[in-house]
């Protein structure tokens, strides 16, 4: 039974038709025009930010946030976007700035801009035929184009949601595929197998390796990390004798993960070998090519991923280092046929007998059901600017690195950790002769001066326990210069606390 009694203390609301992207003509200015201001907020963010960060800090904005309540009676657009400037736009991180040199986010190219547009108001959803059509086409074609680039002849694959999803996706199939042929056993129908599954990779490849172990019910301590060597790349003996030693353990090794771009060092693990051992042991080698990816669109620099069409699955981030917009993923197999390890169907939307119909889909491939049609962006930038602009955009990015590298390492008052690989450099502020200095807590604080200051924003990370600074180089139009006042605000910085008595060891 309805509660007539709560139906007539309802409010009546009128419904406004203007509010849905609809073919009514009122619909249709509204979105014209609603449109237009969003983008004259986005020109003024590019046009007004001089620094990557405002420097604001979560007890500064949390009061502007308490003092919202979203029942409230709606606001005209211009004041909704006015609220906006304030709560978020004013301090969103600048990632277009030349002085973000942080996090692995680049800035974006126009077309992947024209695509979010067109993703956005479309609305179509890459799951089946039925509700995307040339849709699915478009993904498939670069899913294609992406397996070509990397030298597979019969890949497949899926756009995902990023890095992550695409080394889970990874795991997932190496899981799968091992038990299904070598332990006879369908854990899709009958849950984890009792034999111990192990998988290997760098003690620097991405953290998401250990999280899907963790996730599919193998444990984190599936995961066997190899060191590295000097330059920060797995050590293939090592890996050899660990899968060796989980062997004589009655363990079950059933895949490695090799980096083509760690996320601290940018270094990329000897991919050639890593494939001989993996196929030696008849196991899966997946590329973890998150950063590395963009490689494929390299003239000068191709060739760093020799060997990758030798393996059995990679990740390529499209959001990272072919410039699109966030999310933009792909998880992309050398054999196509072992995708059918991780179908479902159901009856309302991919029944099995829809494919004999010559129906293509990409929910039989993906984890996601709904799916944003990200693929669009690089179709357009693909179409609009090619490959060879991407990959010179690329490759302005590694030189980038090289010419900061030699900036950092000519300097006193700096020790570079890593030779420069892709776009990453570990260092930190150690300055020659000083003594009795906590370089730890200092580097620590040095980097969140720097980030409360917002004139620049650089990462952090740990080596061995110690603490460090970090650039991640993703600006083809950054210039030298810019380094050069980079590592000026952060020498400033480091004499400015240098001098206070908490970073003294006595
Ligand atoms: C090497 C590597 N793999 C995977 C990922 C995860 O990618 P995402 O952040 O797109 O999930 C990252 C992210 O930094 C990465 O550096």
């Amino acid at each position: 039974m309805f509660d007539t009694a709560t139906e007539q203390t309802q409010k009546s609301v009128k419904l406004d038709l203007s509010f849905l992207f609809s073919q009514d003509p009122e619909s249709r200015l509204r979105y014209i025009q609603d449109i237009g201001k969003a983008t004259d907020r986005v020109l003024g963010f590019l046009k007004d930010r001089t620094k990557p960060f405002s420097g604001v800090q979560p007890h500064d904005l949390k009061p502007l946030f308490e003092k919202i309540n979203l029942n409230d009676e709606p606001q005209p657009l211009e004041e909704v976007l006015d609220e906006l400037k304030h709560l978020y736009l004013d301090h969103a991180v600048a990632f277009h700035l030349p002085k973000y040199i942080a996090h692995l986010n680049c800035p974006v190219v126009v077309p992947s801009l024209v695509g979010e547009q067109i993703i956005a108001a479309i609305n179509s959803s890459l799951d089946t035929w039925d509700q995307s059509a040339g849709g699915t086409l478009i993904e498939q074609k670069l899913v294609d184009w992406t397996a070509n680039e990397i030298g597979f002849d019969n890949g497949d694959g899926v756009f995902t949601s990023g890095g992550t999803q695409s080394n889970l996706m990874a795991a997932l199939l190496m899981r799968d595929a091992y038990t299904y042929k070598n332990l006879n056993h369908d854990i899709d129908e009958e849950g984890l197998p009792k034999e111990k599954l192990k998988i290997f990779c760098s003690e620097h490849s991405h953290f998401s390796t250990k999280k899907s172990a963790a996730i599919l019910g193998l444990g984190q301590n599936a995961v066997i990390s190899i060191p590295t060597d000097e330059n920060f790349k797995m050590k293939v003996d090592e890996l050899e004798s660990a899968i060796l030693q989980s062997l004589i353990r009655g363990e079950f090794p059933i895949g490695v993960v090799a980096t083509a771009g760690t996320t601290d060092y940018g270094s990329i693990d000897p991919i050639h070998q890593i494939a001989d051992i993996a196929s030696r042991y008849q196991i899966w080698l997946h590329v973890d090519a998150a950063i590395g990816g963009g490689l494929l669109l390299s003239s000068e620099y191709k060739y760093l991923l020799d060997g990758i069409k030798k393996s059995d699955s990679v990740t390529i981030d499209y959001h990272k280092t072919f410039f699109q917009t966030v999310s933009c993923s792909a998880f992309v197999v050398k054999d196509s046929n072992v995708l059918s390890l991780i179908s479902h169907h159901a009856d309302y939307l991919n029944p099995k007998d829809q494919k004999k119909e010559g129906y293509p889909n990409q929910v039989d491939k993906s984890l996601q059901t709904t799916k944003r049609f990200d693929a669009l962006k690089l179709w357009l930038t693909l179409r609009n600017m090619g490959k060879e602009q991407l990959g010179a955009y690329y490759d302005k990015t590694i030189e980038l690195t090289k010419e900061a590298a030699k900036l950092i390492d000519a300097h006193t008052s700096f020790k570079l950790l890593n030779p420069p690989s892709l776009n990453c450099l570990v260092f930190r502020f150690e300055k020659d002769n000083s003594v009795g200095i906590d370089w730890n807590h200092l580097n620590k604080d040095i980097r969140k001066a720097l980030f409360y200051n917002g004139e620049a924003m650089v990462a952090a990370t740990k080596y061995k326990g110690d603490n460090y600074l970090k650039f991640t180089i993703l600006n083809p139009s950054m210039t030298p210069k810019d380094f050069e006042e980079i590592l000026s605000l952060l020498e400033g910085l480091g004499y400015e606390l240098m001098n206070k008595l908490e970073y003294k060891i006595n």
